[in-house]
């Protein structure tokens, strides 16, 4: 959305900070999404629910027929609420509680993608009780390091997630044994904001190799989830506002040798909802220091903490000036010296009561949010 498609009139009458999404974008993102998936029947899409949880963003894509992939019992009831049928959700989580296991088997979700031994033990257990057939995917870590911030890999050996390759045999073989699951196939995920096609090809490789080894053992392998991680253009939200889903998809197509007719299955999260969604604050001082220039907002580290936590790139805009650009360092008002959003930032000349736009923030920006200094939580208010 270009600087003067914003509707300003409407921010203006607004208590900021709050977020605002463009529904045509994520329509248009989601039409994409379906436009290639409906042409190929063994590909099913899951929208990862931990990117955003709004539930008016969450009812929009799940009125377009993807199914739902959620990290906690919270996740299950929101999808649910929001309309995705429990017969396209599936659960991953290394932590999940049996409150939780229970929900999930009660609802009838679609999947439990298992990341232990120790949990599928339970989750046999919870079944077994409640009378009903658990089904289970296994997640794999598949010991690959995404080209991404290091804290948002996680399908590297170190990392807690997913059973590594030594076990997966043996957990296969127990899954099969047992009354009260039934082995569906295997979960993977690498990691997020992933733009080199090379680390989705690296993981083919890895699915590759694997089922081909477990058919050699006479196992079943059973349908394959790669997870999510498709990333987007932070530096130009207007240049290519939609991911490239053609050369993500196609990644896949070119790459994945299985069987004929074995379902995959895809978890995108950021790819989806980020672009539609920026954060509006106003300016609240501008600060002259000793060797920076400050412009103080109202919208800090609690309504969108990736900045602080990775020190993620946010383009931001001033939506109410168009003065020479300054540069400053644009900061929150939260007692943390991380409570930054972007340092020496090229932006239109700021006055107080100007309203800036941080973009991209339409996944993890939300659902981040937290309460720390008694801090509201964000507003939010959409294109139609
Ligand atoms: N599936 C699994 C198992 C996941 O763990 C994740 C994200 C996804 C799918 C969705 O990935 P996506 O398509 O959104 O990349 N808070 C971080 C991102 C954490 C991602 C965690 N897992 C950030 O703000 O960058």
């Amino acid at each position: 959305m270009l600087k003067g498609q914003f509707p300003l009139e409407r921010f203006k009458a607004q208590k900021t900070p709050f977020y605002y999404y463009d529904m045509a974008l994520l329509e248009k993102t989601l039409d994409k999404v379906n436009s290639i998936v409906g042409r190929l029947p063994d590909y099913k899409v899951h929208y990862a629910v931990k990117a955003n949880f709004n539930p008016v963003i969450l009812k929009a894509i799940a009125s377009k027929g993807l199914g739902a992939d959620c990290v906690s019992g919270g996740e299950i009831r929101a999808a649910l609420e929001a309309g995705f049928p429990a017969s396209r959700i599936v659960y991953a989580g290394v932590g999940k509680s049996d409150e939780e296991i229970v929900l999930g088997l009660r609802s009838g979700i679609s999947r439990f993608n298992v990341e232990s031994e120790a949990e599928l033990d339970v989750i046999a257990a919870i079944a077994e009780s409640e009378g009903v057939v658990a089904p289970v995917s296994f997640r794999v870590n598949p010991d690959i390091g995404a080209h991404t911030h290091a804290n948002i890999t996680t399908g590297l050996a170190e990392n807690k997630f997913g059973i590594n390759y030594e076990q997966l045999e043996g957990v296969i073989r127990k899954a099969l044994s047992l009354s009260s699951v039934r082995y569906c196939g295997l979960h993977f995920h690498i990691g997020s904001q992933i733009l080199d096609m090379m680390d989705f090809v690296a993981l083919c490789n890895r699915i590759n190799t694997l089922t081909l080894k477990l058919r050699m053992a006479s196992l079943p392998v059973g349908d394959i989830n790669v997870g999510g991680g498709l990333g987007i253009n932070y530096q130009h939200p207007n240049h290519l506002p939609i991911a490239d889903f053609d050369q993500y998809f196609a990644t896949f197509r070119t790459h994945l040798r299985l069987p004929q007719g074995t379902a995959v299955h895809f978890e995108l999260g950021r790819s989806i909802v980020a672009p539609c969604g920026s954060l509006i604050s106003r300016v609240l001082y501008v600060k002259k220091g000793t060797t920076r220039q400050f412009a103080i907002i109202d919208a800090s580290m609690t309504e969108l903490i990736r900045p602080a936590l990775y020190k993620a790139y946010h383009r931001i805009e001033n939506l109410t000036s168009d003065l020479p650009e300054q540069i400053y360092d644009v900061v929150g008002p939260v007692c943390e010296s991380s409570d930054v959003f972007l340092k020496g930032a090229s932006i239109d000349e700021c006055r107080r009561g100007d309203l800036l736009a941080i973009r991209s923030a339409g996944a993890y920006g939300e659902s981040m949010a937290s309460r720390y200094n008694c801090r509201k939580l964000p507003e939010s208010i959409f294109s139609e």
